[in-house]
């Protein structure tokens, strides 16, 4: 072999090597593990246990941060203004499921294992009004929690409205 051609085969040995070093990595048949997965870090979920309480002074934005022991006291007078609310947000977000009377047979009640449960009968009549709250706020059983599409005032003003409901 010349030594041009000596020199040229080393020339390209040296700019194949690092692109097929490089081609190694791309399939993973030299494998480093980098530490790329969140879940990785010493943190702790919001669904994990242990369960954190909220820093002292921190306001939860969307209602209750954590679950209180006793139910909440309804600090919304059911007068005009909240009853009318009430009546549209209820058309919103219950009637689907809930019935447009509270008897549980809305539209959608058929799609679940335990139909919506009627909310003007003896069960949810007799149940204070910071429980009913709390089944928005977290849900219940199939029911998804409702907390994100109702300000904490919004979920009063709903309760309000459905004691106004004639029990059946
Ligand atoms: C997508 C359907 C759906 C919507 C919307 C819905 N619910 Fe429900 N709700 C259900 C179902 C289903 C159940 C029964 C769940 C079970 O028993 O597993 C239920 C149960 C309840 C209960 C009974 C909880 C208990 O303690 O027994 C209350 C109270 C209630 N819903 C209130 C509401 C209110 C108020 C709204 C509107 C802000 C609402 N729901 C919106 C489906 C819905």
């Amino acid at each position: 072999m010349s030594m041009r051609m000596r020199r040229g085969l080393l020339i390209i040995g040296l700019v194949l090597a690092p692109f097929i070093i490089g081609l190694l990595f791309t399939y993973e048949l030299i494998k480093i593990p980098f530490p790329t997965d969140m879940a990785q870090q010493p943190s702790v979920g919001y669904q994990e246990s242990p369960r954190q309480l909220p820093p002292v002074g921190s306001v939860p934005i969307q209602g209750l941060s954590v679950i209180p022991e006793e139910f909440p006291i309804n600090p919304v007078p059911a007068d005009e203004v909240s009853l009318q609310r009430g009546e549209i947000l209820y058309t919103i977000h219950c009637e689907v499921c809930h019935g447009a009377e509270g008897y549980g047979d809305g539209p959608l009640s058929g799609y679940f294992d335990r139909t919506p449960q009627n909310l003007v009968g003896p069960q949810i009549t007799a149940e204070f009004d910071g429980s009913v709250y709390l089944t928005i706020v977290q849900g219940f059983g199939q029911m998804m929690p409702l907390a994100e599409n109702l300000t904490p005032r919004e979920r009063w003003d709903v309760v309000n409205y459905l004691r106004t409901l004639p029990i059946r």
